[in-house]
């Protein structure tokens, strides 16, 4: 009795004790100078982290934090304050820290560079100050999402053209969403792994470690709002969940809490690109390929429609991607309805020319 009492607590303190960045390093299984630098990473992310979610406690008693701030970012959307604040957060926690030469984020139309850290910062952090901030003003549920590459060079005209590569270049990714608690999850190519913030401690601790999304789900996440706009295919496949039995509806206007469901519970999240938006709304740099990055390390998929969303090359910093992500089943699913309707696109084309 007393020895399973003295176990209980010796595990109840060691998962205490497991924090992000002891995690980092007990995944790598080394104190090499790469290891201390992703854990280092790790912890200055998590910093940010909480600064965000500090600020988002108490949104609706202070002054200056809800609202838009008047100005239109480099996507052609209003700024929300929050939104601003985030992207300095990041800033200012990666300043002086050696690590990160370089940041890139939604709200930046060029990256930010740190110069005293660019001499030793080998590393660009990717990121989505707040996703979601539809939600800022009516404290549902927002994110953050982040992705961290190794920076290949410097380039004066602000093209970051070294970004410019497939999502399999990251090294880490993840996100923090501030719900009813504030969690990170993040993955350096080592499977997914779950934090809560303890705000007791001050730290997140281990929540889940390896999490695998069921290979099919009920759920089915995007906005209906926009069905005439898309094409016909994703049509197609909306009505055919509406007369499927075992489908049920999920949205939340934060890609990071529908993924985050999805990543427990299985199913998929879609954002089809539109008749104004072909390549729909989303950010491949800083929104889909983290989250692609991601929810592929738990066994899950996510495309374009077309393409993993891993191989696409962008052409530009804020290049603009389709997506359908979650389950393996659910992904290919929706996939099959695309590729159905481009073959008889096909043979309808066919027909024709042959006819003419
Ligand atoms: P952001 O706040 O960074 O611009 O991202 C919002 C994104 C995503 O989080 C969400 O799923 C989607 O946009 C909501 O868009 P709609 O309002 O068009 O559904
Ligand atoms: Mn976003
Ligand atoms: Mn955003």
């Amino acid at each position: 009795m007393v020895n399973a009492e003295t176990n209980a607590q010796e595990y109840a303190l060691d998962r205490d004790c497991t924090t992000l960045s002891r995690h980092v390093l007990q995944q790598l299984q080394n104190f090499s100078a790469e290891a201390q630098d992703l854990s280092a990473l790790m912890n200055r992310i998590a910093l940010a982290g909480k600064i965000i979610a500090r600020r988002l406690s108490r949104a609706g008693l202070m002054e200056g934090v809800l609202g838009f701030t008047g100005d239109i970012n480099v996507q052609g959307e209003s700024v929300k304050k929050m939104d601003v604040y985030a992207n300095d957060v990041f800033i200012s926690v990666f300043k002086q820290s050696g690590l990160v030469c370089r940041l890139a984020s939604e709200e930046m139309e060029k990256p930010y560079y740190i110069p005293e850290n660019c001499p030793i910062g080998r590393y660009t952090l990717l990121y989505d100050p707040i996703d979601g901030s539809s939600n800022t003003d009516i404290n549902l549920n927002l994110g953050s999402i982040f992705a961290i590459r190794q920076q290949e060079g410097q380039d004066a005209d602000g093209t970051a053209s070294d970004l410019l590569q497939d999502g399999r270049k990251q090294i880490a990714a993840g996100y923090i969403l501030y719900g009813p608690s504030t969690m990170l999850v993040y993955s350096i190519g080592k499977g997914v792994h779950s934090f809560t913030l303890d705000p007791s401690l001050g730290e997140f601790i281990l929540s889940d470690e390896n999490i695998q999304i069921p290979n099919h789900g009920s759920i089915y996440s995007v906005n209906e709002g926009n069905f005439w706009q898309w094409d016909e295919s994703i049509r197609e496949y909306i009505r055919y969940v509406h007369r499927t039995e075992g489908y049920t509806a999920r949205y939340g206007g934060a890609m990071v809490g529908d993924v985050h469901r999805i990543l427990v519970q299985g199913g998929v999240f879609l954002y089809p690109g539109t008749v104004k938006q072909p390549e729909g709304k989303l950010r491949l740099l800083y929104e889909s390929a983290p989250l692609a990055f991601l929810i592929e390390q738990a066994g899950g998929r996510s495309s374009t429609g077309t393409q993993e969303i891993l191989d696409v090359i962008p052409e530009k910093l804020h290049q603009r991607t389709p997506l359908i992500i979650g389950s393996k089943d659910d992904v290919s699913l929706v996939e099959s309805f695309i590729h159905q309707q481009t073959q008889s696109e096909k043979s309808i084309m066919e027909r024709s020319r042959v006819l003419q």
